[in-house]
């Protein structure tokens, strides 16, 4: 059986009064209601609130994580925070080529395929993105695109280590857009995805990976989304932001 996750990509937006209250309420909605479903929760906040996160999620079955790490291990990289930093707030996750780090940062796929080794060596599960843009899909090369990101920038890994990872398909065109890939669209892909995984690492590693979808997801697509074989879960960015509709979506596996 698969993991399902729902995780919380928050971007550079909570400051930690908000991420308080964000907390405060989720965590009475889940003792009003607790999930029947097993989904794993994880939230991504900025890196100066990990510490005070792994505080405010205790006691409770939310897992938090980081958007971002150097590759490095240590040293001059003015701005910039290690894995080992961030293994030591108590994170257990954390996201690896989101797209707004491949556009924003240049971030490239041999780069990303470094943060994963430095991510795995320091016990944090990665979140590997990958996602094609609008002009690509029109293209039609969005499956090349794809099969590109996840060869180089994960496919080095062995059998056993790519097993510790998840994979996040984010179509660019559906980030922050309000435009949701379909469920078949999404499916599509994440089979594909399934598929390299399958042809890498055999069948049954490609069957333990969760495969999580994002882009635009709400409250009201969740559960349509979710329902898809070989989507496992979502990364949500905008509808993460209030805990009630984050709830909603935890609720719609
Ligand atoms: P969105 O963002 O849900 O706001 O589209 C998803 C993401 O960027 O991870």
């Amino acid at each position: 059986m698969r993991k399902k996750i729902a995780a919380a990509n928050w971007k550079m937006n909570h400051k930690l009064s908000d991420a308080k209250n964000f907390l405060t309420e989720f965590n009475q909605l889940l003792i009003l209601e607790p999930l029947k479903n097993n989904a794993e929760i994880i939230i991504f906040p900025v890196f100066p609130q990990l510490f005070a996160f792994n505080k405010l999620v205790n006691n409770t079955h939310i897992k938090f994580g980081a958007q971002n790490l150097h590759q490095a291990e240590s040293g001059a990289f003015t701005g910039e925070v290690s894995a080992t930093m961030i293994a030591e707030t108590g994170a257990t996750h954390v996201i690896i080529g989101h797209s707004e780090r491949r556009q924003y940062f240049f971030e490239s796929n041999e780069l990303l395929a470094e943060k994963i080794i430095t991510a795995l060596k320091n016990k944090l599960t990665p979140v590997y993105c990958c996602g094609e843009t609008l002009t690509e899909r029109e293209n039609n090369i969005h499956f090349q695109i794809i099969e590109n990101q996840l060869k180089t920038g994960l496919f080095h890994l062995s059998k056993t280590n790519i097993t510790e990872c998840i994979i996040a398909y984010e179509p660019v065109w559906a980030i922050g857009t309000g435009k949701t890939a379909s469920p078949l669209q999404a499916q599509e892909i994440q089979s594909f995805i399934r598929q390299l995984l399958s042809v890498q690492y055999g069948k049954k590693t490609a069957d333990q990976i969760s495969i999580l979808y994002g882009g635009s997801i709400k409250p009201s697509n969740a559960a349509e989304l979710f329902a898809q074989p070989d989507i496992d879960g979502g990364l949500i960015g905008g509808a993460s932001l209030n805990a009630n509709d984050f709830y909603q979506i935890t609720k719609a596996f």
